[in-house]
Order: C-alpha cells, then structure tokens, then sequence
C-alpha cells in the first residue's frame, strides 16, 4: 500500500471526508483532526467524531469506515459535508459527490485516494485529560470519540 502525503496537512489543511455505513444506509462528514501511523503492528487511520455528529451513530455500528480524500475543485463539497447534518439534508445530492460502494463501506467516485478503514478501537476523550487550552472545543458539545482503524485497502482513482 502506497499513499504519500504530508501527514500535518492532509487532515489540518486539505481535509478529508468520512463515510461509515453500507450503500442502503451511510453518512459522511468532513474531518480536519486525523493521523495516520502504526498501532498494534497495523497501518491504522485515527478520527475525532463528536457523539453530536450523525455520523457517530453510523461509526458506532459500523464495522468500517472509509476516508476520501480530494482535490482542491472539490472545497465546496468538502465545506457543504462539513457544515450540513445528514440527519436534514441529503448531503451527496447538495454536494454534487457521488457514493459508490468500496467492498462493504462507502466512498465517493469524485476521491482521488480513499483509505478503507476496519475499526478496531473507540474511546471517548477523558475531559479529566484534555489540555487545558484545549477545553474551548467542548464548552457546549461533548468530547469526542476517538476511532482507530486498520488501513485494509488504499484505492485510487
Ligand atoms: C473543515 C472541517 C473540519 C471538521 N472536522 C471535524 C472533525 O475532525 N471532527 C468532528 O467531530 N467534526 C468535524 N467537523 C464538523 C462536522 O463535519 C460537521 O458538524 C458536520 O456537519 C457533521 O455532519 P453530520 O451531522 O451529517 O454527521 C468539521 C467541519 C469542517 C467544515
């Protein structure tokens, strides 16, 4: 498996879209916090999902998740999926991306790279443990939860 990239902004500055679910039931969103790197002796992919997202309910169920990642034309996509909830909006139609199935998880034919990812641990952040600096990001929502999976299978377009 071969993905060069920078690892400080492929999540901070470039951005990536996370999808959990199958082709009949599946939400996305878009992350900015995420690393990629090696745990248990696997290439894993890490994601901060706040339990306030639509998108923790279908990471909590789902055995996989993928993470697409785009080309600059595709900010405004990336910004609607970012901005918009799956629970009101049908957010590949208002993006104009297009799902497609990858094994049992979902991506979208528009990535130029998509991770797919077989979870193998989640946690919810301790608030006993966040740096104090940190803490404005959970004034009024809860902690995220943090999700670890196992980079089976990079696909490219
Ligand atoms: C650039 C950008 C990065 C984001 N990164 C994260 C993230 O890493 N974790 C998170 O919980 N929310 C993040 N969000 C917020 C969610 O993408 C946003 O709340 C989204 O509307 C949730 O959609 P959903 O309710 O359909 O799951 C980010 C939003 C943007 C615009």
């Amino acid at each position: 498996m071969d993905f060069n990239i920078n690892p400080f902004t492929l999540f901070d500055s470039d951005w990536s879209l996370l999808t959990a679910g199958d082709m009949d039931s599946f939400n996305s969103m878009t992350v900015s916090w995420g690393s990629l790197g090696t745990l248990w002796g696997k290439p894993v992919a890490t994601v901060y999902v706040k339990p306030a997202r639509y998108t923790h309910g279908f990471m909590e169920d789902s055995d996989y998740f993928t993470l697409g990642f785009f080309d600059e034309k595709y900010r405004p996509a990336l910004m609607l999926m970012g901005t918009k909830s799956g629970r009101d909006t049908d957010k590949p139609a208002a993006s104009g991306l297009t799902p497609v199935p990858v094994q049992k998880a979902v991506t979208y034919i528009e990535a130029h790279t998509t991770l797919l990812c077989r979870k193998l641990y989640r946690q919810d952040l301790d608030l006993s443990s966040v740096p104090p600096e940190a803490m404005l990001h959970y004034r009024t929502e809860a902690p995220h939860t943090v999700y670890i999976g196992e980079v089976v299978d990079i696909i490219k377009k």
